[in-house]
């Protein structure tokens, strides 16, 4: 496997970091994940986009041009032989010693890039199957909508899902309303067959599947809601579902060990899922 570290490409085991890099003391920096779809990139120029918007946030420099880190993608993609699976990207605000303010004018980012083959059937599984999720309060800073590489809560979040049989972790907030997943956008399908989700303009990441699953569902004529929901709302949903650039989008049939629906992946799910691959592209 191949890296791609601050201008050379090495193989991934000698792909190394200074100890003095702000993403390592002070999780100063931004990331994003693509996932790669029969040799295509899905979405990469929203993805791109809100790379932009989430440096311009913290005041970090685009470490390249955007023809070049795009370029540099692809040789990432090609060098690795990848035509299934993802790609991780991330920008820090570079390597100065150790001072909580930005270090001095000139200070070079630092970019990672790394990729990753995964077999469509090991998703396809995972779809088939449906997943299961807990109901954690959420304990992270009021900015996650800026994609940071300060994940320590959603860390635990989904160490404690895993520790209690579940593979995602949904964040409750003080009023008992839906946010998001550790790693994921939440959705629920009503009684009457409505897609609703959180609005993104406060206190979740505007995921990017969650902007072009809104295109494909309109398009499948499935209405949708930007409408927060409450924890309850969504134990009683006919359908509940997750979406993130690693796997599109998820059926969860259990959460906090009750089962939503009739405890198998909802149909909506399934038809969203299957127009995803067919429209977005
Ligand atoms: N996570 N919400 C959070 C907190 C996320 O970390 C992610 C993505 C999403 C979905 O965003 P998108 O559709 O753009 O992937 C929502 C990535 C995949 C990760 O951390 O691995």
């Amino acid at each position: 496997r191949i890296a791609y570290v601050n201008g050379a490409y090495v193989p991934h085991g000698d792909a190394m970091i200074h100890v003095e890099d702000r993403g390592y003391q002070f999780a100063d920096g931004v990331y994003e994940v693509c996932q790669v779809r029969e040799g295509v990139i899905v979405d990469l120029s929203r993805h791109l986009d809100r790379l932009d918007r989430s440096l311009k946030e913290l005041r970090i420099d685009w470490p390249m041009h955007r023809g070049s880190l795009i370029h540099v993608i692809r040789q990432v993609l090609r060098r690795n032989r990848i035509t299934e699976g993802m790609f991780y990207l991330q920008v820090t605000r570079g390597v100065a010693p150790r001072d909580h303010v930005f270090p001095a004018e000139g200070t070079r980012p630092s970019i990672v890039i790394t990729a990753k083959r995964i077999a469509p059937s090991v998703i396809a599984a995972k779809n088939a199957k449906g997943l299961k999720a807990i109901t954690v309060t959420d304990n992270r800073w009021d900015r996650v909508d800026i994609k940071t590489v300060g994940l320590l809560p959603n860390v635990l979040a989904r160490q404690e899902a895993k520790e209690k049989g579940a593979q995602e972790a949904i964040y409750i907030d003080c009023e008992g309303k839906v946010k998001e997943g550790a790693a994921t956008n939440v959705w629920m399908v009503d009684k009457d067959g409505v897609l609703l989700t959180r609005p993104a303009e406060h206190g979740i990441l505007r995921g990017i599947t969650r902007t072009t699953l809104m295109d494909v569902a309109s398009r499948l004529g499935v209405e949708i809601r930007e409408q927060e929901f409450s924890r309850d709302e969504m134990m009683n949903a006919r359908e509940v579902f997750i979406t993130a650039a690693t796997s599109i989008c998820l059926p969860i049939v259990e959460i906090d060990g009750k089962p939503i629906g009739n405890a198998h992946p909802g149909i909506v799910t399934q038809k969203i899922r299957e127009a995803f691959f067919e429209i977005a592209e």
